[in-house]
Order: structure tokens, then sequence, then C-alpha cells
């Protein structure tokens, strides 16, 4: 019999957690209830999910009133951009970075088809955004800045308390997409105006995430309808997938303590092994990383022919990430750290999750170096060891 697959995509999805299943099971079955409804089942409904809005605000110490719930990191990255651009239309430049993720990039790109300017900021080799660079590019038109927390292919953490305070200074609002980093480092959200957050990336329900709106910062809605987050997003509530979001975060928040550490060990022993391999280059940043995400590029190989050799053998890993897989252009952020193409064209994203094991990484680093080899032996491209 096979063994059982091991699961080393994380920062594509995650696996639910049996306490976010069993918080979200009475809102589909009992609990039916429209969250607009004046009888007790609406009524029910509503209180559902301003207690989970409130259990949200707290883990970034902020206000109830100021989290929108949405249909995930994507939309909120949208809602915080292009809301921001509709309610300000006379603020027409944005600042961004090379690596963001396309939820954002093409946000920017929309607009930029309609007349606004957009300055992309290079990163340094490890994808570090240079707080000095955002400081530079600002200008009296610009509308905002934004740059994510953790980047969700190399896993590089960006120097958002330094960048917020610098928009602070200018009084331009910042938007961070914490997709990956929320409740694996500490987000300073004090220094943020604006940020997205997505539920399935935390053992939550897909489909549901939030954006955190700070008082005082205008959006205009982008869905037109019965306005009921705030008349910021319309349509009915995703009750079992907000109550769902709000345990995810919760567990997440509690077991950070003894989760992150371990996840960062297995970061650890995960670059050790696989950097043995001759050919090898970790891209991304030794330390200011996110707990969960490794990134490598291996010479004369082809990523996709990686990730499915390792299916074969049983190990679910990524190439860049999961949303551009499908296509075959080198991954946008590898290009932006200078990864060479013939690098940028093999490269493996592993990604752990609350319930990886040391087993199975210690699996996968069995099992990798004789997929390298077997790779190489049949590419055309000669590798110096
Ligand atoms: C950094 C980042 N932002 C945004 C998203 C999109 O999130 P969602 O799937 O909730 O729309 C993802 C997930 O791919 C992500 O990793």
């Amino acid at each position: 019999m096979d063994p059982d697959p091991i699961y080393l995509d994380n920062s594509a999805t995650t696996p639910l957690a049996g306490e976010v299943i069993a918080s979200m099971e009475p809102y589909f079955s009992d609990e039916y209830g429209n969250a607009s409804s004046l009888h007790r089942f609406g009524r029910r409904a509503h209180a559902a999910i301003e207690e989970a809005r409130a259990s949200l605000a707290e883990t970034i110490g902020v206000e109830p009133s100021e989290i929108v719930f949405t249909s995930g990191a994507t939309e909120a990255d949208n809602l915080a951009i292009k809301g921001l651009a509709f309610a300000h239309p006379e603020k027409r430049h944005i600042v961004t970075s090379r690596i963001e993720h396309h939820a954002v990039l093409h946000a920017c790109r929309w607009l930029e088809e309609r007349g606004y300017e957009v300055t992309y900021l290079d990163v340094d080799r490890a994808g570090r955004v240079e707080p000095e660079a955002v400081k530079e590019a600002i200008r009296d038109d610009t509308l905002l800045v934004s740059i994510m927390a953790g980047n969700n292919e190399i896993g590089t953490i960006e120097p958002i308390g330094e960048i917020g305070e610098i928009c602070k200074e200018r009084g331009v609002p910042f938007h961070t997409d914490a997709g990956q980093a929320y409740g694996k480092v500490d987000i300073p959200a004090g220094s943020v105006d604006l940020l997205s957050v997505s539920a399935h990336k935390l053992n939550g329900p897909k489909g549901v995430g939030f954006l955190y709106v700070r008082k005082g910062i205008r959006l205009s809605p982008l869905l037109s309808g019965g306005g009921h987050e705030r008349g910021l997003r319309s349509g009915t509530e995703n009750v079992p997938g907000i109550v769902g979001l709000a345990a995810a975060a919760r567990l997440a928040f509690s077991e950070r303590e003894t989760v992150v550490p371990r996840l960062r060990g297995f970061r650890e022993r995960l670059i050790e092994g696989v950097m043995r391999i001759p050919g090898v280059r970790l891209n991304g940043d030794r330390k200011e990383s996110l707990p969960h995400i490794v990134n490598f590029s291996f010479a004369g190989i082809e990523g996709e022919s990686l990730v499915m050799r390792l299916d074969e053998r049983g190990i679910a890993a990524s190439t860049g990430s999961a949303c551009s897989s499908p296509n075959l252009e080198p991954s946008h952020v590898l290009v932006a750290i200078r990864v060479p193409l013939s690098m940028a064209h093999g490269s493996l994203r592993i990604s752990t999750g609350r319930q990886t094991t040391e087993e199975e990484v210690d699996r996968f680093l069995e099992v990798i170096p004789s997929v390298v080899e077997e790779l190489r032996a049949i590419s055309p491209f000669k590798v110096e060891g």
C-alpha cells in the first residue's frame, strides 16, 4: 500500500483544522439565518458575525468596526486599492513592489490601464523592499503605498513597520497584504492603514477573508447592493465562513508560540538538507523569512517536472506560486530577485503547516536527491557540481 501522501504546499492552501470545522457546523445546519433578518434566526447569525469580528480585531489590536469581511485576500486587496482610488480620484499615483501577489499587481495594472501611474519598486536579492526607496517614490499625488507583509513564493518578510512610519509621515495610506504573514509573524497594525487576510491560508475555509480599514480611511465599495459590511461590501454574509475564519485565527494565535518555532526548525532542516545537493540555490532570505515557506532553484531541471516526480512519490509541493503554476513564464518574484533564468525555471516551493511532522520533512529530504538526480540524468543541460 502507498504511504500517506505528504502535503508540503501550505502556502497554496491549508487543510481545515478540526476545531474550525466544528465551529462552522451549526451554521451549515440549524443556524441558517440571514444576518440581516430581524427575527431570532437572523439575530443569532448577526451575533455570530459580530463575535467573529471582535475576536479578529483583537488579534491585531484594532476596533471591530475596522474589520470588513470579504471573499478572501484577493477581494480585500482589490477593495483596498481600487476602493481607495475610486474614493480619491484626484490622486493618480501608486507605489508598490515587483514581488507583490497578482491580486495587488493586477489591480495596480488595471488602474494603470486607466491612466494611473504606478511605481514598481525593485527589491534586493533576498526580496526585500528598501524603506528609503519607498520614501523617494512618494509624490504629492500618491494615492497609496502597497507592500506585502511576507512573500508567498520565497517567504521574505518586508519591513512594513518602517515603511508604515514613512507613509504616516507623508500622510499616504499604507496597505499590506498579510495573506501569508497573518498568524505567523507579528504585524505592526499600528503602522498600517489597510491590511488583507485570507482564511484558507490559516487552516480556515476557502472563500472568506477580511480587510482591516483604519478608521478615517475612505474607500468606495466595489460591489453595489445592500451595503452589508459598513456600506463597503454588499452581499449576504458568509456566516459559516466568517465563523470559521475567526476560529482559525483564534487557533493560529493561541498555538503560535509552539507552531512557529517548529516550522522554523523544519525550514532550517530543509535548507541544510537540500543545500547538500549540488547546483542548488536558496531563493529568499535565510533569516528574515516567514517560518513556513522555503524556495529553492535546482540547476538543469524544470520545476514542473520536479513537482510531478515528487507527486508520484506522494509528496505535494509547488513551483513558484500555485496561481502562476499553469503558465510557464518564470515567476515574477524570482525574476525580481535576479535568479538567473535557467535557475528560475527549476524552482520548488516547500511550505509546511501546523500538521506537518518531522517524519514528513525527513521523508522529503530522503526522496529529493534521487528525484533531482533522475531528472538531471535526462536533462539536456549540464550541471556543474
Ligand atoms: C500573499 C497573498 N495574497 C493574496 C492571496 C489571495 O488570497 P485568496 O485566495 O484568499 O484570494 C494569496 C493566496 O494565494 C497570497 O498568498
